[in-house]
């Protein structure tokens, strides 16, 4: 674990530039960035024509709040490629992430834009007390998710060996823990647990294993998670942040000798935090909605993107970038299970598709063994209600959802109508609690298309 004497390795001039100079850098970059999308991407002209804004518009950082703001909604109504700034020809690389319904968000990037990445992976590795020759286990999940792809080429840039498990098959991953005695780990926070249950389960002392680092992101996690695993693994644990429409991994990332919370890359990356009701710009310090504008990125720019991420800015210590407070909500029903973003409408997609069940439904996200696990509550149609029509709906069902959302779920099936409930409950309403705590053991539970039988609960 570092300690007082700590001296972080190999900066970049940019980061120990001065609030002037990255101030200077931004608006040269945020002006080529703004007539880039306006030149290249017609929903971006578009929506700067219906605005009466245009790229010249922008002399200072602040006229950024005169832009408009984009959401998923606009990238899934320009599906696949709609949103490049540049011939299909000039993407290398195309990674995708869950959208609210039936198709994800699709990114592009050029070589330029893998080389950014791979170049802020580094620097958020270096950040996380990461070093030239140590040995690091990716433990994201490799594909189209962007946390595999995105470590492995940081880890390479920065000179590191990389061991490339992918998510999944917990006793391999310690079996290679043990035997390949990497320095570095980079996976979500809630698998570090099941590894460490794992550790336990074979009696395997974890404080004696090679790792000194682990850079856990892709989900929130808390102070008290980070404790923990500091404990037991006697490793630096790190918080690292970033989505596929900004980039991926490496948007921001703590620094290993404050660990309080995450410099945003500001020379690539313009954060903003927006009141999510009306959109108006908060001063650092309020919290409220992250949005990012992108500075150098040429296959997909993206213009005040708004996250959902709820956080705040702060200004920077151990760098002179400012920093986001580590995440602590959403300003959407998004659930994050296991590291797969999951929203309410894509099961609701699938349950739809399930003639024999009721379009009711709810939701239930628990912690079980440290995983997330979900439940669903729905309800067959009293025409399918026998015990073997009910069995094959349930299992179509969370087929549907395995093959298409890509996450196990347990399915609980009532019989519509079977309920002593009175009418008025049956208004058409959307439930939504959150878990306050990431990694406390409530549950979550969230309900669409109005009510569901209060028996089933
Ligand atoms: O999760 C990229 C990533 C991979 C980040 C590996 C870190 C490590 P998406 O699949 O597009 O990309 O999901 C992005 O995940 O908007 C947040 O809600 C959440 N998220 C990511 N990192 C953190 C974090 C990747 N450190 C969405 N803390 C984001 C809290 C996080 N939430």
């Amino acid at each position: 674990m570092v300690d007082a004497s700590y001296v972080p390795f190999g900066l970049e001039p940019i980061e120990k530039a001065s609030r002037d100079e990255i101030t200077a850098l931004q608006l040269d970059r945020l002006k080529w960035s703004l007539r880039h999308a306006y030149e290249n991407v017609a929903a971006y002209r578009k929506k700067f024509d219906a605005a009466g804004v245009h790229p010249d518009d922008l002399r200072a950082l602040e006229d950024l709040a005169r832009f408009p703001l984009t959401t998923k909604q606009d990238l899934r109504e320009n599906y696949p490629f709609g949103m490049f700034a540049v011939p299909e020809d000039q993407i290398v690389r195309i990674h995708a992430s869950s959208g609210t319904t039936g198709k994800p968000t699709v990114v592009g990037y050029t070589q330029r834009d893998v080389d950014t990445w791979s170049d802020l992976m580094a620097r958020s590795i270096r950040a996380s007390g990461g070093r030239p020759g140590m040995k690091v286990h990716v433990a994201y999940g490799y594909g189209l998710f962007t946390g595999g792809l995105g470590a492995h080429y940081g880890a390479e840039r920065l000179g590191c060996s990389v061991i490339p498990v992918s998510g999944g098959m917990t006793e391999r991953q310690v079996q290679l823990i043990v035997d390949f005695k990497p320095d570095i780990i980079m996976v979500t926070p809630s698998y570090m647990l099941a590894i460490l249950d794992e550790f336990r389960a074979k009696k395997l002392d974890a404080r004696q294993c090679s790792l000194k680092i682990g850079i856990f992101g892709a989900e929130p996690w808390t102070n008290s998670m980070r404790a923990e695993i500091e404990d037991s693994f006697a490793m630096d644990a790190v918080d690292i942040y970033g989505l596929s429409e900004v980039m991926g991994p490496g948007v921001a990332n703590e620094c290993v000798e404050t660990k309080d919370g995450l410099h945003v890359w500001e020379d690539h990356f313009y954060p903003e935090i927006i009141d999510p009701q009306s959109g108006a710009v908060l001063p650092d310090g309020e919290r409220g909605e992250l949005v990012f504008t992108s500075l150098t990125k040429e296959g997909m720019p993206v213009v005040r993107y708004r996250t959902r991420d709820l956080t705040r800015l702060l200004p920077g210590t151990a760098r002179s970038m400012r920093r986001m407070e580590k995440v602590t909500g959403r300003s959407d029903d998004m659930m994050i299970m296991r590291g797969v973003n999951v929203f309410p409408t894509q099961i609701e997609e699938q349950l739809l598709r399930c003639a024999g069940l009721a379009p009711h439904y709810q939701i239930e996200l628990r912690r079980e063994q440290r995983l997330d696990v979900m439940r669903l509550l729905v309800e067959a149609r009293a025409d399918h209600a026998d015990e073997a029509s009910r069995a094959a709906q349930a299992a179509a069902l969370a087929a549907h959802i395995r093959n298409n959302v890509g996450i196990g779920v347990e399915v609980a099936l009532g019989i519509r109508g079977r309920s002593s409930a009175p009418p008025a409950r049956h208004a058409a309403s959307s439930t939504c609690g959150r878990r306050a705590e990431p990694d406390g053991g409530d549950r979550i539970t969230m309900g669409r298309r109005g009510w569901i039988s209060e028996s089933m609960l």
